[in-house]
């Protein structure tokens, strides 16, 4: 298998470059991910730089450009690749090294959706409780895994990144709009309500065809358009 892997190291090169490995198929079975071939490559030439830390597809470090498609490396067959495979950083972010990009912008944004519950317990000594049939409306919307896969996907957040929420936030947004028990759902709505917030978002789709979990970021954004018409 041929690896045509982007390298960018600030202190030495102005531009990123590409750099070719080769994987004999004897190194590989048939059930390896390509997280475990980014190792052997790394082995190759210890300077390669990317993220991982579960390798279980949870913990969401590792996004990378596969061919084109933002995936989770950990939880990406090469058996389900071309035997030529072409690795970039996430898009729309700066690159620190490799194929690690800074993240701190996409914090920024989920950070700016308040992504907590904000409630009023009925008393001190018991959980806030939500009927199952409240709580089966969060199911899409609480699984995010926060790997940025979808929002460095994403058109709009590329031109805007300082001003636009971008998917994965907006999905956070939803969850908590949508939750029975917050009550700040419709202050929440009213923060989202501008051209450069929710508006913003063309339903491009790429979020929900990147997504590693199988969400759908842009149903939850017309959501909450819908919801938005309605309440505000
Ligand atoms: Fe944790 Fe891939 S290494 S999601």
């Amino acid at each position: 298998m041929q690896f045509i892997i982007s390298r960018y190291n600030p202190q030495i090169d102005k531009i990123p470059y590409d750099q070719t490995f080769e994987l004999d198929n004897t190194q590989i079975s048939t059930d390896s991910m390509l997280l475990d071939a980014l190792h052997l490559l790394r082995e190759q030439d210890p300077s390669l730089a990317y993220r991982s830390s579960c390798q279980e597809g949870v913990c969401g470090s590792d996004g990378m450009n596969v061919n084109g498609r933002n995936r989770l490396s950990c939880i990406t067959p090469l058996s389900d690749l071309p035997q030529k495979i072409v690795i970039k950083p996430m898009p729309g972010l700066p690159i620190i090294k490799d194929l690690i990009i800074d993240m701190e912008l996409f914090y920024q944004q989920y950070q700016g959706v308040d992504p907590f519950l904000q409630s009023e317990p009925l008393d001190l000594q018991h959980e806030h409780l939500q009927s199952p049939e409240d709580r089966a409306k969060l199911d899409g919307s609480y699984e995010c895994i926060l790997c940025g896969c979808c929002t460095t996907s994403c058109p709009s957040f590329w031109w805007n990144p300082d001003q636009f929420a971008g998917p994965a936030a907006l999905l956070a947004a939803h969850r908590f709009v949508i939750d029975s028990r917050d009550i700040q759902h419709v202050d929440r709505l009213k923060n989202l309500d501008s051209p450069t917030q929710i508006f913003r978002c063309r339903h491009i789709q790429n979020c929900t065809d990147a997504c590693p979990k199988g969400l759908n970021p842009s149903r939850a954004i017309q959501e909450l358009k819908s919801i938005m018409v309605k309440e505000i």
